[in-house]
This record gives C-alpha cells, sequence and structure tokens, in this order.
C-alpha cells in the first residue's frame, strides 16, 4: 500500500506539472478513477469523455480509456497533446471493423445514412455521417427515421438490434461485438433474478438480446450509474464491466450490487465482465507515459478532418 501510495502521488505530481488532466473511463482500474476526481479530471462515460476534453482548458488529455477514446479527443482537439498510458488498448468492435472493409460495405449500400458506433477508428468515422454513443444512439436513430432516412450501422450488432427493435428504424448491420458484454448469460441471468425477485436488472445495450430483454433499465454506463444514485439502497444486478460497480458503491455505499452472470454451468469465459483492454491502463503505465512522455495520439489529415463532421454532429445533438 505505501508503494501505491507513493505511485499515485508521483501521478498526480506529474499531471500537475504538466498542466495535465485525467479523463478515465469508468471501466479503468480504481486506483484511476479515484486519481482523476482528486484531480480535476473526470471518471464518465465515453459520451462525456469527448465533451469534457473538448471543453477543458487544459492543453494536455491523458485518456484512460481505450484507443477509440484518446483518438475521439484528439480529433476534437487537434491541438492539444492527447496521451495514452496504453497505446494498445483497443476494443473488440474497432478490431471487427476494418475501414477498408466497411469502406466497401458503405459503397454497397450508397442510399444509406451511415450511423458508427463511437467504438470505431478514425478511419471508420472519417467515412460516417453520424457518431453515437450508447447514450445518444436512440434519440439520433429516432431522428433519423423520423427524416425518413434508412441506416447503416456498424459495429455493434446487439446494439445495433437493440436499436432497431426499440425504434422500427431501418437498418442494415455490421456484425461486430463487445467482447465483455458479448459473455452475459440471459438463462443465468434469469435463475438470479428469481433469487432476489426485489433486484433491479441494469443492463448495458451491448448484451445480447436475451439478456436486454430481462432489463429494467437500458443504458449507457453513465445511465446505469443514475439508476442506482436514484435509489441508493435497492438492490441491483449489474450486466457491464464490474470496473463501473467502483463507483456505484462510492456513490451509492448501501445499494447491493451483485455483477450479471458471464457463464453457464462453470464454463470459463473470455473476459468475465472486465475489459482486458481497459486493465491496461494502470498506475504505473500511466506514471511511465508522463514520465517518459510517451503514448502520444496522432490522428493524421485529413483523416481527422473527415472523422471531425460526425463527432460534431453528434455533440451539437446532444447539446
Ligand atoms: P459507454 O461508456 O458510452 O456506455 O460505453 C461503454 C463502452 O463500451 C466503453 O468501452
Ligand atoms: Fe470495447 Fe467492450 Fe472493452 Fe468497451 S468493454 S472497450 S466495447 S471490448
Amino acid at each position: 500500500p505505501a508503494a501505491r501510495a507513493a505511485l499515485g502521488a508521483r501521478a498526480k505530481a506529474l499531471l500537475a506539472a504538466r498542466g495535465a488532466v485525467l479523463v478515465a473511463h469508468y471501466y479503468v482500474e480504481p486506483e484511476l478513477q479515484d486519481l482523476a476526481l482528486a484531480t480535476g479530471g473526470i471518471v464518465a462515460d465515453s459520451l462525456e469523455m469527448a465533451r469534457f476534453g473538448r471543453d477543458h482548458a487544459a492543453q494536455e488529455l491523458v485518456v484512460a480509456g481505450v484507443r477509440f477514446m484518446g483518438e475521439s479527443a484528439k480529433i476534437l482537439s487537434p491541438h492539444k497533446t492527447v496521451r495514452m498510458p496504453e497505446l494498445e488498448a483497443t476494443c473488440s468492435l474497432d478490431l471487427a471493423c476494418p475501414p477498408d472493409d466497411f469502406a466497401a460495405f458503405c459503397d454497397a449500400h450508397p442510399d444509406r445514412t451511415v450511423v458508427v458506433y463511437a467504438n470505431t477508428s478514425a478511419a471508420v468515422k472519417a467515412r460516417a455521417d453520424w457518431m453515437v454513443t450508447s447514450s445518444c444512439a436512440l434519440g439520433i436513430v429516432e431522428h433519423l427515421k423520423a427524416q425518413g432516412r434508412k441506416i447503416l450501422w456498424a459495429p455493434d450488432r446487439h446494439l445495433g438490434r437493440y436499436i432497431q427493435q426499440t425504434t422500427g428504424a431501418d437498418m442494415l448491420l455490421w456484425q461486430g461485438e463487445c467482447i465483455v458484454h458479448d459473455e452475459f448469460k440471459g438463462l443465468e441471468l434469469e435463475l438470479l433474478k428469481a433469487e432476489h425477485p426485489q433486484a433491479r436488472v441494469l443492463v448495458h445495450p451491448e448484451s445480447p438480446s436475451a439478456v436486454v430483454a430481462l432489463a429494467d433499465v437500458v443504458g449507457s454506463t453513465s445511465q446505469l450509474l443514475k439508476a442506482v444514485t436514484d435509489e441508493p439502497t435497492g438492490t441491483f444486478i449489474v450486466a457491464t464491466d464490474n470496473g463501473l460497480l467502483h463507483r456505484m458503491r462510492q456513490l451509492a455505499p448501501q445499494a447491493v450490487l451483485m455483477e450479471a452472470p458471464t457463464a453457464g454451468n462453470g464454463a470459463t469465459c473470455k473476459s468475465c465482465a472486465h475489459c482486458p483492454w481497459m486493465a491496461m491502463n494502470g498506475l504505473q503505465a500511466l506514471v511511465d507515459c508522463l514520465e517518459r512522455q510517451t503514448g502520444e495520439i496522432q490522428v493524421p489529415e485529413p483523416v481527422r478532418g473527415q472523422a471531425l463532421g460526425c463527432i460534431e454532429r453528434m455533440l451539437a445533438f446532444v447539446a
């Protein structure tokens, strides 16, 4: 513990010396979440991270999360230094959507408005009309549907299907998935729910349809957190990365929180409710990147400029 405290103090001093602000996602290590909040940074969902980084006066952003979050920050603030503790921290959705294949898919369906999830590379965003995150995807697709648009959606098939079913929009879906949320199991969740009939089930919409069908609340990480703080003595079963439980416990210490089941019959799962790429963001990696001035995100032109439009459209919509 003394060594951890010393490392935390070192990270704090380095952030202060560089005038840098830490922008962390709810899924990263509790130490990093706490450090972000203690130093004037933020712990947030992907939409709030993008907005915070854009609006903060600091000229250096340290993004603790996965690559697309650092890229979004850089696309929005090209003149700021954007650093990540671990540049190799990617996302299965981003990996499942290679830019060339995606461009061919778009070329084959020129009549469709291209809507991409935030969890994609800058090159994929450069081809999109709209970017969305899980907290605003429903509203944006409703808006497009009202305009009579047909949609090409990528890359999360579960989120796409959820939005399609909820809005009734005409959506053609790319077939990617998040390896963390894809592991949640409907049958096992139903059994857990039966054991705890008072529990409210909170589900991130990257989860499979059998899991979403059992939800009392479907929403982004911030929206799931709000469901807990709205009912701070409640009992909840949470189907998202278990990194979020740290903030839930801090803000609602009396709430009873259970992780949703990830695999049946004792079988092991690939990710067990914690993203392996988010987990690459440790305190040591943060100190190293600040000390050595490594981990800088670059998004070369013209891709940056082309990707900016779809992000700004989303931010204007939610403003
Ligand atoms: P949100 O934080 O926008 O809910 O996204 C979840 C996610 O998968 C981040 O990797
Ligand atoms: Fe990607 Fe899933 Fe990890 Fe989020 S939790 S970064 S969607 S793999």
